[in-house]
């Protein structure tokens, strides 16, 4: 089945609390597809607000950060945005931020946000870059330090908590659900066709165990762009890549009243991952 067609809003929006499009990794660089740019447009009348789960350029630049605002400002649904590990490339992030904002972009980068939808349901919202470190066990903890460089276990560890504090101060206010949007992933389950060597440079577990800890009702993130777009943390989160090549496109999921995400049935259906990814979950390599 077309994953696109599959994430296209079905029936009324009566049951539903509330409608999220979602996309990542545009990766913008010198043009946009008009294909793009239309579906973009038409989700105004479609969904509350849109998130972007980062790499909205290919390297940060100010041309390409230029043709993303031209793109964006075009687009009146309220969009929520994280920054990924391209757009961080660019030497001038500051000029990057403020052009951002300015074409109606609000920036998440480990803070939170309510935002109230039309119909008056607020949707918490936290929001981080994420980072690489990798899956492991949460019994062998001294694979931690045998598998990080100190680098990366420092930077991994700094944004699992800037994860947390944000999760922390969404639960001191009043949300109807709450929406976590992050670049890394935090967990295998949607790392579909990635080869499990490169695991290690697309999220970790830190990030699913902090979001585990929390209530959140759904996780969207991109940076795989060979992963698969349904999964979970491994405490039952749902996690969906919105990464552009593998969703094809702008999706859209219903966040509904009794807390399931549309349009997959629910209770979720198993989680399919690669064969080599389930043999290592099974050794106890990976998470
Ligand atoms: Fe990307
Ligand atoms: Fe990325």
């Amino acid at each position: 089945m077309d994953q696109r067609s599959a994430d296209n809003p079905t029936g009324s929006q009566t049951d539903a609390t509330f409608r999220i499009a979602a996309i990542g990794d545009l990766h913008l660089k010198t043009a946009v597809s008009p294909d793009m740019a239309e579906e973009l447009v038409a989700l105004d009348q479609k969904v509350d607000f849109l998130v972007i789960a980062g790499d909205i350029t290919e390297g940060g630049r100010l041309p390409e950060v230029e043709l993303a605002c031209e793109l964006l400002a075009g687009i009146k649904t309220p969009i929520i945005a994280v920054l990924g590990n391209h757009d961080r490339r660019g030497v001038r992030r500051r000029a990057m931020r403020l052009l951002l904002e300015r074409a109606g972009v609000r920036l998440l980068d480990g803070s939170s946000m309510v935002h109230v939808c039309p119909n008056g349901k607020k949707v918490g919202l936290a929001g981080v870059g994420g980072y690489g470190g990798g899956f492991w066990p949460e019994e062998v903890p001294d694979l931690v330090a045998a598998r990080l460089s100190k680098a990366v276990g420092v930077r991994a560890r700094r944004e699992a908590l800037r994860l947390q504090s944000a999760l922390d101060e969404l639960a001191l206010l009043e949300s109807d659900a709450v929406v976590v949007v992050m670049h890394y992933s935090p967990t295998v389950t949607t790392l579909g066709e990635e080869p499990p060597l490169k695991y290690w440079m697309l999220g970790n577990s830190l990030l699913g165990r902090v979001i585990d800890d929390h209530r959140v009702d759904l996780v969207i993130h991109g940076h795989a762009h060979l992963g698969n777009q349904y999964g979970q943390t491994p405490g039952g989160t749902p996690v969906r890549n919105v990464a552009v090549s593998v969703t094809g496109g702008p999706v859209i999921y219903e966040v509904r009243a009794d807390r399931s995400i549309g349009p997959e049935p629910w209770p979720p259906r198993p989680v399919s991952i690669n064969p080599s990814t389930e043999l290592l979950i099974r050794m106890g390599q990976v998470q």
